[in-house]
């Protein structure tokens, strides 16, 4: 056979081949080259110190008139926001006594102020917190003194959650501002009116010269397996990294990404704000997340990609259909947690929108994409991740928290198609930075001797099922936390605050699945004190004031015994399969009612209300 021959009769046992046993190859390839590229830049990137704030000031000098940040009806051009954060950085050389790699905290929402104090911070080679501004006083407390930071910016629309903490944070001498032209507060300036009055010269390099690849860019919170929130260190090689997503997802120059999520969290940073600046797109901004304004501001301003968390498709699926729901010129959607149902119906609905999920953690080292169009996978790990990026899925014993090992103390891989623990490998490539002052929850997240001795991997505490062809699906979260509306609520932490209440002897936590919805809703089993009675107002305006609504419990389950288990922690298994149904259940319910400001007795009406889609949760 001459070697013309042997190639043409090749080619189609190639093809078969690859249809049988490999239909993912060249996808798998060609995304695996992306990744690699980009790790490239990265390297390169470390190699020179380059962080985010030079390829910012590289895009300034590419395009200084194009449209950088919409906001309402305000457009700020890259020029701008460089010009901004100068003099952000300048008024607080002269206005405080921050020094390099020293931390402010932002408490603040989507705003443009958002984007040039960060980027002013790092002019300065200080780091930023960024605070969840639902939090308030101890949780408050805890967050900020984790970040060690020297300085506070504060909305003022936050202004009674700033007094709140005030006379403590000044004990401390931190400095705090309003990000307002005015203060009316006695102990917190201003800072608008000093920015304005600043000078908006460039801000010389040796301000940030300390700063490395290893230095800290920002503290971002994240509820961990247990207690109040943590603060993820995220470095600034760690920062650099975070645009592969954009990177991969196609994003370019001539994109409008609306940004729905909060800042505070990676996604909206991390992810989108860092992907434009990365490939010098526009981000529109939203101070809170709107179902009926969503598709209004997508034509308003032009928007071709969307971020994106389940949530927030169920809500648009669930507005009422419009005429013009696919008139739009959006073309893709970034994010994860859709589900399958509300994938087909969204696409069905809103016209071909590409739907880029993939899955990370703010502090974690495990990545994956969805890149072939398996609906409902999370992502794909290809043979060359494996190689890479090592990671397992490992048997966890749900009933007792705990990972399950073997007689020699190893880990036990689970079988393909079984639910067990995601856990990825810690190395230089994917490393795990661990948690401000907080060793001892940093050393939770690292399993040690897994597969052999002296092995060490980041416990990611999520569960997951790997496929036959390897597409990854998410199906819960372990231990003490639960997703609700797009956020982790930390049982341990709801927990102490229940039991504040003078009635209450315990309080186990946990999340009851409802129809409908992403996520579990709060729910709390309470023991009372003995000769007490529940007080249904009294506990409400504990949880009112102390948590933020996603993390406030809907349902009470009165319980005269608390089910522990042999090590005395609390059996929560048993309490998220019983639910809320007060037909089955024998023992007094009640029902956070925010009208009435009360927990009220649970009835079947509430119930079928749930149940019918009728009550908004
Ligand atoms: C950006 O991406 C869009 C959609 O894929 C494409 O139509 C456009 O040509 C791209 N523009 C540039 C400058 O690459
Ligand atoms: C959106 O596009 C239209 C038509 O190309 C243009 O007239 C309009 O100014 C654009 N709007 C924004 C906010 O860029
Ligand atoms: C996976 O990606 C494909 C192609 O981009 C997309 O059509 C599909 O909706 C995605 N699946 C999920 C669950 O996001």
């Amino acid at each position: 056979m001459s070697v013309l021959q042997t190639f043409l009769l090749g080619l189609p046992i190639l093809w078969l081949l690859r249809r049988i046993y490999l239909p993912y190859l060249w996808q798998d390839l060609r995304f695996s080259f992306q990744v690699f590229r980009y790790v490239r830049f990265v390297e390169r990137c470390i190699k020179t110190s380059r962080t985010v704030l030079d390829i910012f000031l590289q895009q300034v000098s590419t395009r200084p008139d194009e449209n950088f940040i919409l906001f309402q009806d305000q457009a700020y051009s890259f020029k701008q926001v460089d010009l901004k954060s100068n003099q952000l950085a300048w008024t607080l050389k002269n206005h405080s006594k921050l020094k390099q790699e020293d931390c402010v905290a932002l408490f603040l929402g989507n705003e443009p102020a958002y984007i040039w104090i960060w980027l002013g911070l790092y002019k300065l080679g200080c780091s930023m917190a960024c605070l969840n501004y639902n939090i308030r006083s101890k949780s408050f407390l805890h967050c900020f003194r984790s970040s060690g930071a020297k300085v506070l910016i504060a909305a003022p629309e936050l202004r009674s959650a700033v007094e709140e903490v005030l006379p403590m944070l000044k004990e401390e001498n931190v400095q705090v501002f309003y990000v307002s032209r005015e203060s009316a507060t006695d102990g917190v300036d201003s800072l608008l009116d000093k920015v304005e009055a600043a000078s908006d010269n460039p801000v010389p390099k040796s301000y940030r010269s300390d700063v490395t690849a290893k230095s800290t860019a920002l503290y971002i919170y994240t509820s961990g397996t247990t207690g109040l929130p943590k603060a993820a260190i995220v470095t600034h090689s760690r920062l650099l990294m975070s645009s592969s997503l954009s990177t991969l997802a196609g994003l370019n120059s001539t994109d409008v990404v609306y940004i729905p999520l909060p800042l505070y969290h990676s996604a909206g940073l991390m992810i989108g704000v860092r992907g434009c600046i990365q490939k010098g797109a526009c981000c529109v901004l939203r101070s809170k997340f709107s179902a009926s304004q969503f598709w209004d501001d997508c034509r308003k301003y032009n928007v071709t990609v969307v971020q994106y968390i389940g949530e927030i498709f169920r809500y648009l699926c669930n507005t009422p259909k419009k005429d013009n729901d696919k008139d739009h010129r959006v073309r893709l959607a970034v994010g994860n947690g859709i589900r399958p149902d509300v994938w087909k119906e969204f696409v069905h609905r809103f016209g071909e929108i590409k739907i880029f999920e993939f899955y990370a953690a703010t502090e974690g080292n495990a990545v994956f994409f969805n890149y072939t169009g398996r609906v409902g996978a999370m992502g794909r790990s290809s043979f060359l991740q494996k190689i890479f990026r090592p990671y397992g899925i490992v048997k966890y014993d749900v009933e007792k928290d705990e990972l399950a090992r073997d007689a020699s103390g190893n880990c036990i891989s689970v079988k393909t198609g079984e639910t067990g623990l995601l856990i990825a490998k810690i190395s230089a490539m994917a490393p795990f930075s661990g948690y401000a002052g907080d060793k001892a929850q940093t050393e939770k997240k690292r399993l040690r001797n897994v597969f052999r001795n002296g092995d060490l991997y980041f416990n990611t505490g999520d569960l997951v099922m790997i496929d036959k062809e390897g597409f990854i699906y998410f199906q819960d979260r372990v231990g003490d936390t639960f997703r609700w509306k797009g956020e982790n609520v930390a049982t341990t932490e709801v927990e102490s605050i229940v039991a504040m209440s003078d009635f209450v002897e315990e309080a186990n936590v946990y999340g009851v699945a409802v129809p409908y919805h992403e996520g579990r809703i709060g729910m709390v089993s309470v023991k009372l004190k003995e000769g007490k009675e529940f007080d249904g107002r009294k506990l409400y305006s504990t949880v009112a004031d102390l948590l933020p609504t996603y993390a406030r419990p809907r349902f009470v389950r009165i319980q005269d015994e608390m089910d522990v288990t042999g090590t005395f922690k609390q059996r929560k298994v048993a309490l998220v399969k019983d639910g809320f149904n007060p037909l089955t259940i024998k023992d007094p319910l009640y029902f956070l009612d925010d009208s009435k400001k009360t927990y009220k007795p649970m009835d079947i009406h509430i119930y079928n209300a749930i149940e019918q889609k009728e009550l908004k949760l």
